[in-house]
C-alpha cells in the first residue's frame, strides 16, 4: 500500500457533495419498500404519470444526508428498460452537488470528459434547478446539480410524497465512498480521467499483494476530490488461481459500473442491530476473525462481544479505527452492495480486513458455483 500525500493546493474543480445516487431498478414501487422497510430510508418525492411523467416513475428517498432515487421505465423500450435489461438493477449516476453546473459540465468537457447531456435549466414554482452530465465508467454518468436557487422536495417535476409506511431511521447519515470495478486494465485510465478532468487526487494505492487471497486477487486506487468530500476507490481484478469477486461483478453486470455504495453511520452497533433486525442479509466472517482483533486494533470504545455478535469487521490506521460491515448484493444479481462504516479518526478503507473480506466473498461465489 502507498499514501501519497495531497500535492496541490487549489482546488481546480470545486464539488459541495454528493447531491443523490440514482438507481435504474425492474420495479421501483418494490424497491423503494426494501429501502424503507429494509434500509431506513423515508419517501420524500415521487414523479411519474400521476405528475406529468408518463415514460417513467422516480421515488425519491432520504435518510440524513443520503439521498437515493428509484428510477424504473414504464415503456419498453427506452434508455432505463435498455439499462436495466443489460445490467439488472444498478447505479446509473453519481450525483455531485456543484454552485455552477454549465461551468462544472463546460470545464469538465474542455478537458476531455465525454458529454452525457448538455446543461439543462429546469423551474417550477419552488425556483430552478440546472443540470449537465458527463460519462464515466461503464454506463454511468456524473450529473452537476446546481440547486442554490431552489426549495422544491427534490427537482422539478417532482411532487413531495410521503408512504403510509412507517419507516424507522437506521442512523445512516452520508455517502462516505463509492466504488467503481472497471475492466481487467482500465483501472489507471478511470484514475486518470478524474485527476485530469475534475482535479481528484489519488489517495491511496492498493496492489495485488494487498488484496489477495488463496484465490483471486484485485487492485485498488481511491480517488478523492480538493475538498476529500468525495471519495471513489476504482478496482480492477487482478489474476488469481480462481475468478475474483470482480470478475464475477464484471461478467453479471455486463461490464463497469458501481460495485458498493459505502453510507456512514455514528452508531454501527445501533444500526447494523436494527438492519438485522429488518431483514439485511451481511456478508459473514468467521469467528477465528475476531481472536486477533484486540492485538491488531487495540482499545475500541464499542463492547467487543457487540462487536462480534453483528459479526463486524474492525482495523485501525495512524489516524484511528473504523468499524464497517458489508451487506450481500441487494439485488438478484451479484452486483452491487451496501458498506455500512464508522470511522472513529481513521481516514483508511480497512485494508486490515480485506483478507477476511475476500474470504467470506468467495464463501458466497462458491455457492453460486461462480469461483
Ligand atoms: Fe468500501
Amino acid at each position: 500500500m502507498n499514501v501519497l500525500t495531497n500535492p496541490s493546493p487549489s482546488d481546480t474543480f470545486p464539488i459541495n457533495g454528493t447531491d443523490h445516487l440514482e438507481l435504474y431498478v425492474g420495479n421501483a414501487k418494490q424497491s423503494a419498500m426494501y429501502y424503507m422497510a429494509a434500509l431506513g430510508f423515508e419517501l420524500v418525492a415521487y414523479c411519474g404519470p400521476e405528475t406529468g411523467i408518463y415514460d417513467r416513475v422516480s421515488y425519491v428517498l432520504q435518510q440524513n444526508k443520503v439521498r437515493i432515487v428509484l428510477t424504473a421505465s414504464l415503456q419498453p423500450d427506452t434508455e432505463i428498460a435498455r439499462h436495466v435489461s443489460l445490467h439488472g438493477d444498478g447505479v446509473k449516476v453519481l450525483a455531485l452537488l456543484v454552485d455552477d453546473a454549465g461551468q462544472a459540465w463546460r470545464l469538465a468537457v474542455d478537458r476531455g470528459a465525454e458529454s452525457a447531456f448538455e446543461p439543462v435549466r429546469m423551474k417550477d414554482a419552488h425556483g430552478e434547478v440546472t443540470l449537465a452530465a458527463i460519462k464515466t465508467y461503464g454506463d454511468t454518468i456524473h450529473t452537476f446539480v446546481e440547486r442554490n436557487n431552489y426549495n422544491g422536495p427534490f427537482l422539478p417535476g417532482f411532487e413531495a410524497r410521503k408512504s403510509t409506511f412507517p419507516s424507522r431511521s437506521v442512523g445512516l447519515k452520508y455517502v462516505d465512498h463509492c466504488v467503481g470495478n472497471v475492466e481487467l486494465g482500465a483501472m489507471n485510465k478511470w484514475v486518470k480521467f478524474y485527476q485530469d478532468v475534475m482535479g481528484f487526487k489519488l489517495l491511496i494505492t492498493f496492489d495485488d499483494k494487498d488484496i489477495s487471497t488463496e484465490y483471486t486477487a484485485l487492485m485498488s486506487k481511491v480517488v478523492s476530490n480538493g475538498n476529500g468530500y468525495i471519495k471513489f476507490p476504482i478496482n480492477e481484478p487482478a489474476k488469481g488461481k480462481k475468478r475474483s469477486q470482480i470478475d464475477e461483478y464484471l461478467d453479471f453486470y455486463k461490464g463497469a459500473g458501481v460495485q458498493h455504495i459505502a453510507v456512514a453511520t455514528d452508531d454501527i452497533i445501533a444500526t447494523v442491530g436494527q438492519m438485522r433486525e429488518n431483514g439485511v442479509d451481511f456478508l459473514r466472517v468467521p469467528e477465528t476473525y475476531y481472536e486477533d482483533v484486540p492485538t491488531r486494533v487495540g482499545e475500541i470504545n464499542e463492547n467487543l462481544d457487540d462487536i462480534k455478535r453483528l459479526n463486524i469487521l474492525v482495523d485501525r490506521d495512524e489516524d484511528g479505527y473504523l468499524l464497517q460491515i458489508f451487506t450481500k448484493p441487494i439485488q438478484d444479481r451479484p452486483t452491487v452492495f451496501f458498506e455500512i462504516i464508522q470511522r472513529n479518526g481513521a481516514t483508511s478503507f480497512g485494508k486490515g480486513n480485506f483478507k477476511a473480506l475476500f474470504e467470506a466473498i468467495e464463501r458466497e461465489q462458491e455457492l453460486r458455483g461462480t469461483l
